[in-house]
């Protein structure tokens, strides 16, 4: 095995795209002062998720749905596998991760509707209990997907954080992608950093960072 192109340029602008925006989401979940910061993000967060989902249908080999949802049957043999540490090195994702990751973006589907009925005063406060306890359920299913990550990195021998930065996984030469679709990759990154700073006068003032520094500490 060698070391392949597996993951393109838009899933890996996605994935950490993601990362950044859910995580200031949460950061910016209880203060009054930060709520256009965090409608924001909750808008990026639904528009990235909406792009993936075009993407597990029209995009490279290890990003397409049918590359990685499987069956229960296939995902509980995986997980006895698994257990015996006997599992099948995976070229994309895993069954079980993969099952993790639909659920990831269901939920973060569910959190920003949600969040947008609640910001719109929808349903008369109804869903705003909702919202926080679809997003908890996101925020330990984040907790699940790291751990999973870490763990199958351990048992595989090899670094799946590193390879979702460099989209290089271990494999035989002919499993490559082979196209990194890096002009679309650009395309979402320009328009999620334009929105970032088209809206960002909604935030008034950056004293949100200041606070955010204060109050980590
Ligand atoms: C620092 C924390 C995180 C790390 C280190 C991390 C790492 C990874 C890695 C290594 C993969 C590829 C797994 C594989 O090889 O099968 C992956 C996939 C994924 N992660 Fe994360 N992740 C993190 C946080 C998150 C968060 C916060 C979310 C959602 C809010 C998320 C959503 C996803 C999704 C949807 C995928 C599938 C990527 C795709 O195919 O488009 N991750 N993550």
């Amino acid at each position: 095995m060698s070391s392949i192109k597996v993951w393109d340029l838009p899933t890996r602008f996605f994935h950490w795209l993601l990362v950044l925006s859910f995580v200031g989401a949460f950061l910016t979940a209880e203060s009054e002062r930060n709520r256009d910061l965090h409608v924001l993000l909750g808008y990026t967060v639904l528009g990235l998720i909406v792009f993936r989902l075009l993407w597990g249908f029209i995009g490279s080999r290890y990003a397409r749905f049918s590359n990685f949802v499987c069956t229960p049957k296939v995902v509980v043999l995986y997980l006895c596998q698994l257990i015996k540490n006997q599992a099948p090195h995976s070229v994309g994702h895993n069954p079980a991760g993969g099952v993790v990751i639909v659920l990831l973006l269901l939920f973060g589907i569910a959190s920003s509707l949600s969040g947008w009925a609640v910001y719109e005063d929808i349903g008369a406060d109804s869903f705003t209990e909702w919202h926080e306890l679809i997003s908890n359920a996101m925020l330990a299913l984040v907790c699940i997907h790291v751990a999973g990550v870490v763990v199958s990195s351990y048992l595989q021998g090899e670094n799946l954080i590193a390879a979702m930065i460099t989209g290089k996984k271990l494999g035989d030469v002919n499993q490559a992608i082979t196209s990194n679709v890096a002009s679309l990759a650009w395309l979402v990154l320009v328009m999620v950093i334009g929105l970032w700073l088209w809206a960002w006068p909604a935030a008034k003032d950056l004293n949100w960072l200041l606070h955010m520094i204060v109050w980590w500490q």
